[in-house]
């Protein structure tokens, strides 16, 4: 209400305008991806070019090009009655042109450094082309690996999800929001689409507040407090009230609690979709619903230009309110700098020199990319000699370029992707390459011709896991195990007798068995984007020692869902072994496979006692935890030093272990190091019986180890805040 220029601008809107600038509509006068489909439909181009003079939409997304961009923001400034400027939003999630690991895979580096940079690089990118906001990052904290969406996230912790949110919005953003290259984040999908139950896409969640509050808003609280301006509000419901009609969040928290100045949009007609929750009798209905709880910008329903002048003249919705969600909007657009100069992003010369931009990401993209990597098993097999040893490589992705991006890469320049092939081929001459049967179906083909190229090779590195569209949106999954053909596979090389090295590309964590899962090597290698080959490659061959780790718990069976390692404990947790009336299955006992935090490195390191600064920490008191960690092998390496807590007894049940502080440390071999780490009340704080966010006294446990099924804990107590 303080900014002279957008009060007189919203004094002089039409009730018509003010629901324009709340609407954001797929953009149809630029191409969605020009390598794909270059071509627009004239007609839908324009109607489109029509809604920007007639004012009824304030913003446009998924198109890109900075002609027509220019074309289209100089109809708006010049054409319409106010000139107020278009907004450019996309859904650039882990690279524009040039594709960064899955975000799930960038979390498995433990380096939100690296995320950092890799946002800051698909911002250069992303502005030049003709855009200004990105709907990223994807915050869901997912504990339900059958989830596609899995893949756009940071995995199943709330402390590694949480810095990996803030690195991205940092990154994307930079340090001025005004500038050529900042790109706008969005935090989403606001709030718990993670909690999906049985990880069926789009399904309900039915979560208590106090798990809403500890573990699936922080990363949102923190993005926010990290200078994000916009959040996207989610499909899902929460314990019934679908969350874009949900007032309590969106309204109460949201405003009430965090203070949030920014605006609100909605996921894709996630407004529309009140009607089919049963929340809402019709558009009209769920408009008004949407809308007065707390969403501000509608995403391509046309919802809030079609009902909003006319629930205001019912006094269904109060002028006030629509004044207000304008003022955020028009807030960012000026906090983007979009009315000192609407031509930002828009800058022709800027995007010619994308290719330059482009070429200088490669090492960024290759660095991020094998640093991503997660060592699951080694049997002395790794790393590969680069001559002297003959290597088969087989597989659907041994030379595949379709499935190396991942999802949401709605750009991703494919003729630069570098395959695991040609990657592999760079650095050792004695390889054969075998593309080897299909992804899913089951049939045999080429298997014979692989295990007989198995037979006169010294090593198979086979190449499979799931393609592409296996994870995502909408790709929900009941079996999270390798497709049947590539099991096949697997199984016949195995029976030949050659050992084999997996290299598992995967959206989601994945029950391996089998052959897979005795193969003498297996390399978690996600989705890798741009620069997959090369950094397979500085793997496989040891020129760069691997160091990622987990984020999400890889499970024994399917049947296990949903896994995390920090679940809250039961009253009859199984012990080592027996299964009669202890919380586990039938068939499978309670633990992951693989945990949350596992990976192993070309060389070993060993963990000393965990030393604390006192073992009575006071209620103001900072506790100082350290441990030495040694580099006990030949090489050197990066360890991820990870601490935990465990409140031992409390008024909510705890869950058994909790990330509260990682550090990834470079030691040369045979060097030791003492690393350390603080704790404070707040990290021992959480949602108690009685609602309040704090810390409780009493006794904890602490760890710092290599995995979040390692270490030996040692104890502290919380003194109350009485006690001097
Ligand atoms: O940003 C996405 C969202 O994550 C899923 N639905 C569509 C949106 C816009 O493309």
């Amino acid at each position: 209400r303080d900014d002279p220029q957008i009060e007189q601008l919203i004094s002089k809107m039409t009730l018509e305008e003010k629901a324009g600038q709340l609407t954001i509509l797929a953009d149809t006068i630029r191409p969605c991806n020009p390598d794909i489909n270059p071509e627009v439909n004239h007609r839908q181009a324009d109607e489109m070019v029509d809604q920007i003079r007639r004012s009824r939409v304030g913003s446009i997304f998924n198109g890109v090009g900075v002609k027509e961009g220019r074309e289209a923001q100089r109809i708006a400034i010049e054409e319409t009655r106010l000139g107020i400027p278009l907004i450019f939003g996309s859904d650039v999630i882990h690279g524009m042109w040039t594709v960064f690991p899955i975000p799930l895979g960038e979390a498995a580096s433990f380096e939100p450094s690296i995320a950092e940079q890799t946002a800051r690089a698909t911002a250069l990118e992303t502005t030049a082309s003709g855009i200004h906001w990105t709907f990223a990052p994807m915050v869901d904290v997912a504990r339900d690996q059958r989830w596609g969406r899995v893949a756009e996230g940071s995995g199943e912790d709330v402390f590694l999800g949480k810095a990996f949110a803030v690195a991205r919005v940092k990154g994307f953003q930079g340090s001025d929001l005004r500038s050529e290259d900042a790109l706008l984040s969005t935090p989403k999908h606001f709030a718990a689409y993670g909690g999906v139950s049985g990880g069926m896409e789009y399904n309900f969640v039915e979560i208590s507040e106090s798990t809403l509050r500890d573990v699936h808003l922080p990363a949102f609280k923190a993005c926010l407090d990290a200078g994000a301006l916009t959040l996207m509000s989610a499909f899902n419901d929460i314990a019934g009230v679908p969350a874009s009609g949900n007032k309590w969040l969106m309204t109460d928290i949201l405003r009430g609690e965090w203070h949030f100045k920014g605006f609100v949009v909605s996921d894709y007609t996630a407004d529309e979709e009140l009607v089919n929750h049963g929340f809402a009798a019709d558009g009209r209905d769920a408009a008004r619903l949407a809308f007065t709880a707390g969403v501000d910008m509608s995403m391509q329903s046309g919802l809030y230009v079609d009902h909003l002048p006319d629930l205001v003249a019912s006094g269904q919705v109060s002028l006030e309110a629509v004044d207000e969600g304008v003022r955020r909007i028009l807030s960012v657009k000026k906090a983007i700098g979009l009315f000192e100069n609407p031509y930002k992003c828009l800058d022709l010369k800027r995007e010619e020199s994308l290719e330059k931009i482009k070429s200088g990401h490669d090492e960024l993209a290759r660095e991020s990319a094998r640093r991503s990597i997660v060592l699951l098993k080694n049997e002395k097999l790794l790393p590969l000699k680069k001559s002297g040893q003959k290597i088969l490589l087989v597989g659907p992705f041994a030379s595949d370029v379709d499935n190396l991006h991942g999802c949401w890469t709605v750009y991703g320049d494919k003729k630069r992707a570098v395959p695991v092939d040609v990657g592999i081929c760079m650095k050792s001459k004695d390889v054969e390459v075998l593309q080897g049967c299909n992804f899913e179906a089951s049939t045999d083909r080429g298997i014979d011709e692989a295990v007989e190229a198995a037979k006169r090779a010294d090593v198979v590195v086979l190449a499979i896991g799931e393609p592409e569209d296996f994870s995502g949106e909408s790709q929900s999954r009941t079996q999270i195990v390798v497709p049947e053909a590539q099991q096949k596979l697997a199984e016949a090389l195995a029976a030949a007798g050659t050992p084999i090295v997996v290299l598992l590309r995967t959206g989601r964590a994945l029950a391996i068995s089998g052959a897979v899962l005795r193969a003498e090597a297996i390399l978690v290698t996600w989705f890798l984007g741009t620069q997959t080959g090369p950094a397979i490659a500085d793997v496989l061959f040891g020129d760069y020692n691997p160091s990622g780790k987990l984020p999400v718990s890889f499970p024994a069976d399917s049947g296990q869902q949903p896994l995390f390692y920090n679940a809250p404990r039961t009253g009859r947790p199984q012990g080592n072994g027996d299964r009669t009336f202890k919380a586990t299955w039938r068939e499978v006992h309670s633990k992951a496979l693989f945990p949350f935090g596992f990976g192993l490195s070309y060389t070993s390191f060993s963990f000393a006692t965990p030393l604390l600064s006192t073992s009575t920490m006071g209620w103001d008191e900072t506790l100082k935890a350290s441990v030495q960690v040694s580099n006990t092998g030949e090489r050197d390496g990066e360890e991820v030093v990870q601490l935990y807590i465990h409140d031992c007894v409390a008024s909510r049940v705890r869950p058994v272990r909790e990330l509260k502080g990682f550090r990834k440390v470079l030691l040369r071999a045979g060097e030791t190091q003492k690393i350390s780490f603080e704790l404070r009340r707040l990290d021992l704080s959480f949602h108690g019986a009685d609602g309040n966010f704090q810390a409780e006294p009493g006794e904890f446990h602490l760890w710092i180890s290599s995995s979040s099924a390692a270490g030996e804990p040692v104890k502290f107590q919380l003194m109350p805040a009485s006690v001097a």
